[in-house]
């Protein structure tokens, strides 16, 4: 499956310092693996407003101009065009394990959470066919995933830049684990409500097929959006400020 994401960031050159609500954990193996699972959910909270002195924008709603997903195979395959997309709720994520790792100057981070409901909504467009129907319709979108058990993680490694160190990101990856999906496209098939109702009701019974389908593709969005925030971070913020030492 082919992803596209669009995403509009303003990036800001100057350094900035964290804002004093952000919770800083010690880079002491005896506090972290405490205070590393509440500095998160944490910031989730305070980012459910952007931070323009970093350029970082909210995470509740993350919103995303545009969003395609082309492809699925065999009896599902959905091209879809979203474009306005939010999803919402990760502030109200609970943190099951925030660990992180060295080994030399590499970092890794390992976030685990579980979401009782992270909706996204959207404007869409898709084309493409469910068994033999063919689907050709616009609209809005919602998808509701509920009880989702997420395993982010960042790894980075350690940089100098001018005597000082910072961090530079090397990967985000994300995994979602939905325990139910509920979609909601309206009319899939323009003019047809009749058709447009069936064809809900098989995507909505076979949600883990279709859901299946198109995981890549949301960890992949979830993971560039990640990247973006952690990019924004790690560029203006030296890791003796992010986790001082001891
Ligand atoms: C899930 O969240 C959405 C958006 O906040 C809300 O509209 C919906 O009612 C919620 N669903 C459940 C089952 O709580
Ligand atoms: C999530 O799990 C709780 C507890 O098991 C359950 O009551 C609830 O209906 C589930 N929500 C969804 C949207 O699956």
């Amino acid at each position: 499956m082919k992803v596209y994401i669009f995403l509009c960031l303003i990036s800001v050159a100057h350094l900035a310092k964290l804002p004093p609500s952000f919770l800083i954990c010690k880079n002491d193996p005896e506090e972290l693996p405490k205070c590393l699972p509440q500095a998160v959910e944490k910031a989730l909270d305070i980012l459910q407003e952007p931070i323009p002195e970093l350029g970082i924008p909210s995470v509740d709603p993350m919103e995303i101009e545009s969003l395609t997903f082309e492809g699925g195979s065999g009896t599902i395959v959905l091209n879809q065009y979203l474009t306005n997309v939010k999803i919402h709720n990760l502030r109200k994520a609970k943190v099951t394990k925030a660990e992180l790792s060295e080994s030399g100057d590499d970092i890794t981070l390992e976030i685990g959470a579980f979401m009782e409901n992270v909706t996204l909504v959207a404007d869409y467009e898709i084309n493409g066919h469910v068994l033999v129907v063919p689907i050709a319709g616009k609209g809005n979108a919602r998808i509701e995933l509920g009880n989702l058990t997420t395993t982010v993680t960042v790894t980075a490694t350690r940089v100098d830049k001018d005597g000082e160190e910072f961090l530079k990101l090397t990967d985000v990856a994300v995994d979602l684990e939905p325990n139910s999906a509920e979609l909601d496209f309206g009319e899939l098939v323009p003019g047809n409500k009749q058709m447009s109702d069936e064809i809900g009701k098989t995507l909505n019974e076979n949600w883990r097929e279709v859901f299946a389908e198109f995981k890549g593709a949301y960890e992949q969005t979830v993971g560039y959006y990640l990247s973006a925030v952690a990019n924004q971070l790690f560029d203006k913020v030296p890791m003796a400020e992010l986790f001082p030492p001891p």
